[in-house]
């Protein structure tokens, strides 16, 4: 299930947010982090199965009806297991009033779990 970020998280999601290919060096993750941390319009949602927190999902609420996912991972040991489709289709229903889209490196993930949802 989606769990809301919080402080005592820090360590683990900023593991998490170091799989996004853009997000390499410790200043990058930092900041990302500050940013969910500061910013109201953006939450940071992790994925919580048993005890363990195993994925992560970023969006950026924009003040029109679209939310945008900023970042999207999962552990490398949890990946192909359906978690990144799960996390999708978890805020799809969060947010179910407002229109999802991604930033360009998560839109080809995020194509293939509507096409897979279309089929
Ligand atoms: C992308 C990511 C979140 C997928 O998580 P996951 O839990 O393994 O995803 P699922 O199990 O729900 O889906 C797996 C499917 O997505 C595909 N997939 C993985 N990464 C993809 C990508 N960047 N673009 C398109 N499809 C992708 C896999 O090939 C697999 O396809 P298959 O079912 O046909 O074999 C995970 O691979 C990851 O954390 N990658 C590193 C972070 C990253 O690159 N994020 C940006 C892209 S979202």
């Amino acid at each position: 299930m989606l769990i809301r970020y919080k402080k005592n998280f820090e360590k683990i999601a900023m593991g998490l947010l170091s799989f996004m290919p853009n997000e390499k060096d410790v200043k990058t993750l930092q900041a990302a982090i500050k940013q969910y941390e500061t910013q109201d319009n953006w939450n940071l949602l992790l994925w919580k199965e048993d005890e363990d927190i195993i994925g992560l999902i970023g969006v950026e609420v924009e003040p029109e009806d679209t939310v945008t996912i900023q970042h999207l991972t999962v552990n490398p040991s949890f990946r192909y297991q359906g978690i990144g489709r799960k996390m999708c289709e978890e805020l799809a229903n969060m947010y179910s009033t407002k229109k999802i889209q991604s930033s360009d490196v998560i839109a080809p993930f995020l194509d293939k779990c509507r096409e897979s949802e279309d089929k």
